[in-house]
């Protein structure tokens, strides 16, 4: 994403004289006030992480000062007054730079997705909307952006897409699907690059009240399969040797007579088994949810992160290994002779999912095919974005006062960005935060999963922020791994990224 640095990035136009001037007299005048280590120190920092070119480097040293350095020096401030007047714009400075920026960082894009949308071949889909362009099925006279095979045409990308675990199909493996040709993945993998989980907030009613739980048997099990990759059915032996009474519906163990609603079922339960046939990060399935719709706490053979899936601390059983049956057989006959230890496992039933659950399962109130039409839009956007017309976007604005940075942001599940600026005096996330909630706060954003979500779990209508990140990361990085941990990291960011762009997850 890097972006080479150019000459003639950050300026306003014609100021650069002006600027090197005040920047000497204000830094000797600086200099003469200032500790000269802590200055040096600084001075370090800011040229050795960045590459601008050393003119550059300067103005942006003394812009990370305080206002107050500067303001004293009225006749340099007021002939940048002027310069910035006679490129328009009124107002402050800082407020001349943002218009200013708006419109040179604004390079027209070749392709209009409204007119022209991405296309996917393949067979058609319907889905409500989308934020941006975007159809399925033949189109004349069109070679499509995408297609679900190894495409025949170079300049269509192959998307593979699967639901299942890669332990039994090997192409769902990442790095096997990529070495096979396909340029796009969509599997259960957080990590790929358009994850379709099992989950949808429509098709499973989360937040739907408990139950009595009047059965004998303390949990239900659903397998159908009793062959499987992973050491379920042992798990399942093993809990019945260690007097754990399970009523099995399904076609393995079969003890109970299996045309039932599950759901309805699982709510009579005080836990449900939900042992996947294979152990796979992120591979979670039906069998998990339902038990949460049902309020029976899941006891999990299956992916090796289930935690990062429970809607609450505490709230799932996991099996991670047959020698963990033992221990976890302990906790299910606990929880089951303490009414209270059992219902504070299902606390979040009463008092809603953690934010962490709501903003993994958000993703899915944006349909996958629309997250594909936004993920190829958006590739489609980065190279473009290489082009010398937009290597050559200011992308930062230089006053008296420091600097202004001209990022933008979109909510995640939304293809168009916004604008917001920084300055270089209070660039931290704090100040990112505050420019990101006052921006969507005053476009009246709504998130796209208000609509979706439970009524109880909607919250009202102030924009909370759970996580930002640069736009082209996986969902893993971006919910797990990434982080801006210090205002530096998010420095060095905006001034390696010219224009960054921003994600953000609102919770
Ligand atoms: C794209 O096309 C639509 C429909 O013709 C038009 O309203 C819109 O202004 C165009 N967008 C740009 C950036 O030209
Ligand atoms: C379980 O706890 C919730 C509060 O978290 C409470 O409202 C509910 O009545 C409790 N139920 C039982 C059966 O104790």
């Amino acid at each position: 994403m890097a972006l080479p640095s150019s000459t003639t990035r950050g300026r306003c136009p014609n100021l650069l004289p002006l600027f090197v001037g005040l920047v000497v007299v204000a830094e000797i005048a600086f200099l003469g006030r200032l500790d000269m280590a802590k200055n040096a120190a600084m001075v370090h920092h800011w040229t050795t992480n960045f590459q601008f070119p050393s003119i550059t480097t300067t103005t942006t040293t003394t812009a990370a000062f305080s206002d107050s350095s500067f303001s004293s020096s009225s006749s340099s401030s007021s002939s940048i007054h002027g310069a910035l007047e006679e490129d328009g714009g009124g107002g402050d400075d800082d407020g001349r730079c943002e218009d200013w920026l708006e419109r040179k960082d604004s390079v027209p894009y070749t392709r209009n997705f409204t007119t022209d949308p991405i296309i996917v071949s393949g067979s058609e889909q319907d889905w409500s909307s989308c934020s941006v362009g975007c159809k399925f099925g033949y189109v004349a006279n069109r070679v499509p952006d995408a297609t679900f095979n190894v495409p025949l045409d170079p300049s269509t990308s192959g998307v593979h897409r699967s639901m299942e675990s890669s332990k039994y199909y090997i192409e769902n493996n990442i790095a096997v699907a990529r070495r096979r040709g396909y340029k796009i993945l969509m599997t259960t993998s957080l990590s790929s690059d358009v994850p379709v989980g099992y989950f949808s907030w429509a098709e499973y009613d989360i937040m739907a009240p408990m139950h009595p739980k009047t059965e004998d048997a303390l949990a239900a099990a659903f397998i159908s399969n009793c062959a499987s990759r992973n050491f379920r059915l042992q798990a399942l032996e093993t809990l019945e040797n260690l007097d754990i009474k399970i009523d099995s519906f399904g076609a393995c163990h079969h003890n109970r007579d299996g045309h039932v609603d599950k759901v309805e079922a699982l709510k009579r339960y005080k836990f449900s088994l939900a042992f996947e046939n294979s152990n796979e990060e992120d591979y979670v399935t039906e069998k998990f949810f339902q038990s949460l719709v049902a309020g029976a706490i899941p006891v999990v053979v299956g992916a090796p992160n289930i935690e990062e899936f429970s809607p609450s601390h505490g709230s799932v059983l996991h099996i991670k290994e047959l020698g963990d049956v033992e221990s976890v057989a302990k906790t299910m006959k606990f929880l089951a002779a303490n009414p209270d230890a059992y219902n504070k496992s299902l606390s979040w039933k009463y008092d809603g999912p953690s934010d962490s659950f709501k903003a993994l399962l958000d993703m899915a109130a944006v349909h996958s095919s629309c997250r594909l039409c936004i993920f190829l839009a958006t590739k489609i956007r980065d190279k473009e974005e290489m082009a010398a017309q937009f290597q050559k976007r200011p992308c930062k604005c230089t006053t008296s006062s420091g600097t202004v940075y001209h990022l933008y942001v979109r909510e995640r599940g939304r293809f168009y960005m916004q604008s917001i600026f920084l300055r270089s005096g209070a660039l931290t996330l704090k100040a990112l935060e505050s420019a990101i909630l006052s921006k969507f706060t005053s476009l009246n954003h709504t998130p796209v999963w208000k609509k979706e979500r439970p009524e109880s779990i909607r919250g009202g209508d102030e924009l909370k922020i759970y996580r930002i990140y640069p736009v082209d990361l996986t969902q893993r990085q971006a919910l797990y791994s990434f982080k801006f941990n210090t205002d530096d990291d998010l420095r060095r960011h905006v001034e390696r990224n010219p224009c960054a762009k921003l994600e953000v997850i609102f919770v």
